[in-house]
């Protein structure tokens, strides 16, 4: 019987300060597509069932667990030295039985987990003691490059600010992936000197060190380079995000979701969205966004945090922490805040503001309206321009519609109050008092008409004119 195959422990570097980023957050938080950015690197180690991982961490090392969150071990770096200082961090957290260690830079979020077993299993079938991911790029600028023996092993690698003129042409990069045998990692990374343009520790030493000793070298080249790009500046994070979120996007297509333009919709990680919804144009969906099957979403929408059922029409609105059930539309110029609910087949229409309020079912709020702080009953009509008072100053007030409730337009509700089923509010009133079941509320200045007032006002007006001065 063959013995299990060993799983590898992760190690991550994001000590970084990433002074690239010019930037007050710590470069491992820079937000990417809704996530940190080492963030993205994490997840797809977990994905590759690499466990424990610990992750080595420095500038802004509180504020870097606290977002990356306790699932993973944490080494200090209290001084940024460089990569191969960082690695001796992990060390003394690694595992007793551990053999073999997956090591990442932690700003390379396009890393799939494919692509990371894809580098243990070559290290592993070859027993290598350390294996580099290595990429061949278009501009290698910037990276360290991959230096080989005339007969191609891996001899060296050598960083861009060591390099001569002739090293900079090798397009071959180190990507700042690696398998190490743990013995090699402990062997090698005391011997590492700062002896270079950096004044730094270089973990792409360690491959030097254990070449010259005779060890086994390897390189695995990924056969798509874009995967292994690392992340320094801010320019190469919008061009990091974007290549995410293609691959998102494309995701969602071959799950049955049609996307009209991919370049003006964007989706962060973790959103779902279910088949045959449509996404039309300038379509941003954000946070935990879930949406389900057969709506069609914008153009011109922006949802965070929101949860969607099925065969709900919503465009060119603003919703932020609401949940809609199915059959809704919302749209145009809605802008639902957190804790709107909106209930099965509900309409919610142009210029409706909606915060910590239920919606029922079927209701209509369809133009120009304020709820806030609000319970609305099935079936009910809320006309145009109805406000809920809700805020007296210093407390915010609750406001109860129940079923089949038809509030007139211009209503101005005053709460606290509750308007039972089946009431009418007339038109223009401004409600203070409880509304009974089925009554009629009607809290407005009777109209007086004065017959004739136009003519004599006109009369006397042109009287006036005949006898004052001209003034032309
Ligand atoms: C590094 C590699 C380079 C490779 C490139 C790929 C070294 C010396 N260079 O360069 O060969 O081509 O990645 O993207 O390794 N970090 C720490 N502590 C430190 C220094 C860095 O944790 O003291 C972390 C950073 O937070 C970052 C990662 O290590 O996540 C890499 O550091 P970075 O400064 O980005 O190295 P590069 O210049 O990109
Ligand atoms: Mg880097």
């Amino acid at each position: 019987m063959t013995p299990p195959k060993p799983t590898p422990v992760g190690i991550v570097m994001a000590a970084g300060k990433g002074t690239r980023m010019k930037s007050e957050r710590p470069k491992a938080l820079m937000p990417l597509l809704g996530r940190p950015l080492t963030a993205h690197v994490l997840n797809a180690l977990e994905q590759a069932e690499i466990s424990p991982i610990i992750v080595v961490v420095g500038h802004g090392a509180d504020e870097v667990k606290a977002n990356l969150g306790e699932r993973y071990h944490y080494a200090l770096q209290t001084e940024q030295l460089g990569t191969g200082h960082a690695c001796m961090q992990a060390i003394p957290h690694l595992p007793e039985e551990a053999t073999d260690v997956v090591v990442c830079a932690g700003d390379s979020p396009l890393v799939t987990p494919e692509a990371l077993r894809a580098l243990w299993e070559y290290h592993h079938t070859h027993d290598a003691d350390a294996t580099v991911a290595t990429a061949v790029m278009e501009n290698p600028t910037g990276y360290g490059r991959i230096l080989r023996t005339p007969n191609g092993a891996v001899q060296a690698i050598v960083e861009e600010k060591d390099a001569t003129p002739e090293q900079k042409a090798i397009r071959e990069v180190c990507t700042s992936f690696y398998c190490f045998k743990v013995s090699a990692l402990r062997e090698y990374l005391p011997r590492l000197t700062n002896q270079n343009a950096q004044g730094e520790y270089y973990l792409t030493d360690v491959i030097g060190l254990i070449a010259q000793a005779g060890g086994k070298v390897l390189a695995w080249q990924s056969p798509d380079p874009s995967l292994l790009m690392g992340v320094n500046n801010r320019w190469e994070l919008a061009q990091a995000g974007e290549a995410l979120r293609m691959r998102l996007l494309q995701n969602l297509c071959l799950q049955g979701v049609t996307i009209i333009d991919p370049r003006t919709t964007y989706v962060e990680v973790g959103v779902q969205v279910g088949h045959d919804t449509v996404i039309e144009p300038n379509t941003h969906l954000r946070g935990n966004t879930v949406i389900g099957a057969n709506c069609i979403l914008g153009p011109d929408l922006y949802l965070q945090d929101t949860t969607v059922g099925d065969e709900c029409h919503l465009f060119r609105s603003h919703i932020v922490q609401a949940q809609i059930e199915s059959e809704v539309a919302v749209g145009p110029f809605a802008n639902l805040r957190p804790g709107t609910v909106l209930k099965r087949g509900a309409r919610v229409g142009d210029f409706v503001e909606i915060k910590n309020a239920i919606v029922g079912e079927g209701t209509k709020v369809l133009h120009l309206t304020y709820l806030g702080d609000a319970t609305v009953g099935s079936g009910t009509n809320i006309g145009a321009g109805t406000i809920t008072c809700n805020y007296d100053g210093q407390r915010k007030h609750r406001t109860t519609i129940g079923n089949g409730v038809f509030v007139g337009s211009h209503a101005t509700l005053v709460a606290p109050l509750t308007i039972e089923d089946g009431a009418y509010v007339a038109a223009g009133s401004t409600i203070t008092d409880d509304v009974p079941a089925e009554a009629l509320a009607i809290a407005r200045s009777y109209q007086t008409n004065k017959a004739g007032w136009v003519r004599k006002r006109r009369e006397s007006n042109n009287s006036e004119r005949a006898g004052g001065p001209s003034d032309g």
